[in-house]
């Protein structure tokens, strides 16, 4: 696929078909990820990829909607055949950049890992939805995350089903979101 095409069909997706993405492709996808840019290249991202449906179940149950911990999981993701949990590396950051590092930049480099992910999986046949409305705690204590990792997203993986409507997107006005020389 051309490059401008895999960025233009990269959506959001949340209804997947009951078929099994190949190891083999699940690795491509990593390796994009690990290819992506970082801060002091600390690469701080920590990947957990669960198929096994019990673990899956457990961290679909550790999310939530929005902001408020109380609302339903995001049950949708029960569909999706791989959950993708990426952790960053709080002490590697520290290390080199300090709370600087543990404030901004272990994010900014968690958010370009992902975006390699769900990039590749696009170019791949394959969606993703990233997830952030998760309780971190519960996700470590499902994944045996030792404190130093912090679990930072979910992004589910599949292939999509074509049958399910992708959900309309607004698009910020350029003119709210661009300026040249100076902001205006
Ligand atoms: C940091 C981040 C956190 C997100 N968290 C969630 C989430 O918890 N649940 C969800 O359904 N979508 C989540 N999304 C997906 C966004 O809702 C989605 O990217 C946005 O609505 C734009 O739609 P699109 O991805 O189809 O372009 C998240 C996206 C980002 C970048």
């Amino acid at each position: 696929m051309e490059f401008a095409d895999v960025v233009k069909e990269r959506r959001s997706v949340r209804a997947y078909l009951d078929k099994e993405v190949p190891d083999d492709v699940v690795y491509e996808l990593l390796e994009y990820g690990r290819l992506a840019p970082s801060a002091g290249n600390i690469q701080p991202w920590v990947f957990i990829v669960s198929r096994d449906k019990e673990i899956r179940d457990k961290l679909v149950n550790a999310t939530f909607r929005g902001i408020d911990e109380n609302t339903e999981p995001h049950y949708w993701l029960q569909q999706a055949p791989i959950l993708i949990t990426i952790c960053s590396d709080r002490d590697r950051v520290y290390a080199k950049y300090k709370e600087r590092g543990q404030a901004i930049f272990q994010y900014l480099d968690i958010g370009a890992t992902i975006e390699n992910i769900s990039l590749g999986a696009v170019a791949h046949g394959l969606g993703t939805c990233w997830i952030g409305s998760f309780s971190p705690t519960k996700t470590a204590e499902i994944l045996g995350v030792p404190s130093y990792l912090e679990p930072v997203s979910i992004l589910s993986l599949g292939y999509p089903d074509p049958a399910e409507p992708v959900r309309k997107r607004a698009l910020r006005e350029k003119s709210q979101a661009i300026f040249w020389e100076k902001f205006s």
